[in-house]
């Protein structure tokens, strides 16, 4: 793993290539300086609590500090970076340390005490977007532009391609995740409920459920088909037979998003479950610039289709379950998406920097990804096979019902399904694979 010294190396290429493009971006787009927010808490109605605060990914590009609300950063045509910096005199509240890390001499940093200090650092001249949630104190301001599409289009697009320091932050967050994973399985093994389970993870971890970097998904049994699945039982099941974990962490804002699935025993799903483990392996063994990541995720349906076949779920041929998209029955969602300071990178479906999309082909409408693979690109490869009674349901009021046998479903539905996701980086002469390193 990479040293500190390192790190501080790689944030400095880091620092100057993203300043750049933004630097491009204010040029294309006629801007003289950019004001891009932290953020601001988030007050819930009626009453003094706040929501717990999510820092503005524009700002993190830059500054790797999720905690700093009301802090700004102020963007000038010539790459130069004021850091407004709020640390408030407050003993109600934990105030931000003084800035400290190897990211700091990368900016000009004021301290502000208050919040209406950032007008203070504003610019006066030139044309001035303003990139973020607009909050008090900047809504008296006068910007020329708020959130402007076009600048926001081409920055999208170029966020696709990651540096190398926000790769090794990607890999550092699946090595942070990964210890959750393994402390998750053992209390799974143990008979833990999702709540044992859950709170493992965090301690494992050492995240505290507001800090990572989406909700962990914990589904013991029929509740591994619930693809969203945010709910932690306090009661452990009478018996423990699946264990789905979509579960990630974060490091210096970057996101790791990791999904593993255990039988509790060596029977058939057990076996299906190595099945789609080496079918995830076969899918990221296809991550190579140039590929498309449309015909991989219709690759999986084949491995779909393959799956029913061998567990004699289906009788049609393995190409007809494609085609009359009967695997989308059991495979609902898309194969993946782009991962980075965000779980679900945005520019996903972009065509171009201007915005122009390019929208995933009819029947997968939830395929998160039609850009070619670029080497840069940190993706998700994360296929799954589910019995959703749902969508069980409307397939056997469909034509293709006799060609399932329902006895097999039957026995399958108590396991709820199969999800194995990592993290793959496309690199100029293939991939590598950012997850399993730290976790088969
Ligand atoms: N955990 C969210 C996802 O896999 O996309
Ligand atoms: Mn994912
Ligand atoms: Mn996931």
């Amino acid at each position: 793993m990479t040293s500190n010294t390192e790190l501080a190396a790689l944030f400095k290429q880091h620092i100057e290539i993203i300043t750049q493009r933004y630097q491009t971006a204010m040029e294309n787009h006629g801007f003289d300086h950019l004001v891009i927010p932290a953020g601001s808490l988030h007050s819930v109605f009626l009453d003094d609590m706040s929501y717990p605060f999510k820092s503005n990914f524009h700002f993190n590009s830059f500054v790797p500090l999720d905690e700093i609300h009301d802090s700004a950063l102020i963007l000038a045509a010539d790459g130069s970076r004021t850091l407004c910096y709020y640390q408030p005199v407050d003993f109600w509240h934990v105030v931000a340390k003084d800035p400290e890390g190897f990211w700091v001499d990368s900016f000009d940093i004021h301290m502000i005490r208050n919040k209406d200090e950032v007008r203070a650092h504003l610019p006066n001249t030139g044309n001035v977007a303003f990139i973020g949630e607009m909050t008090a104190p900047y809504h008296d301001e006068d910007f020329d532009a708020i959130n402007p599409g076009n600048l926001i289009h081409e920055i999208n697009w170029y966020r696709a391609t990651k540096t190398d320091y926000e790769v090794e932050c990607i890999a550092q967050a699946n090595q942070r995740a990964a210890l959750g994973h393994i402390a998750a399985k053992e209390m799974f093994y143990k008979g833990g409920s999702e709540l044992e389970i859950h709170l493992a993870y965090l301690l494992a971890t050492g995240h505290a459920e507001s800090q990572l970097p989406y909700n962990n998904i914990i589904g013991l049994n029929e509740h591994a088909a619930i693809l969203h699945y945010f709910h932690y039982d306090t009661q452990a099941p009478q018996q423990h037979r699946s264990f789905l974990i979509d579960a990630g962490a974060r490091v210096n804002c970057y996101a790791s998003d990791i999904t593993r699935t255990y039988a509790f025993e060596q029977n058939e799903f057990a076996e299906m479950t190595g099945d789609m483990d080496a079918a995830q392996q076969k899918l990221c063994a296809k991550v190579q610039d140039g590929n498309s990541y449309i015909d991989l995720h219709i690759q999986h349906h084949h491995f779909v289709a393959d799956i029913l076949h061998k567990y004699k779920i289906c009788s049609m041929q393995p190409e007809s379950m494609v085609e009359t998209g009967v695997t989308g029955t059991f495979f609902p969602h898309g194969l993946g998406h782009h991962i980075g300071l965000q779980v679900h990178d945005p520019g996903g479906h972009q065509a171009n920097i201007e915005g122009d999309t390019n929208p995933p082909p009819a029947p997968h409408g939830f395929l998160r990804n039609t850009r070619p693979m670029q080497s840069g690109q940190v993706l998700t490869i994360e296929p799954g096979i589910y019995f959703i009674g749902s969508l069980l349901g409307d397939l056997k009021a469909s034509e293709h019902s006799s060609s399932i046998n329902w006895a097999r479903v039957a026995e399958f539905m108590p396991f709820g399904g199969i999800r194995i996701e990592d993290e793959v980086v496309v690199t100029d002469d293939g991939h590598r694979n950012l997850t399993r390193p730290f976790l088969d």
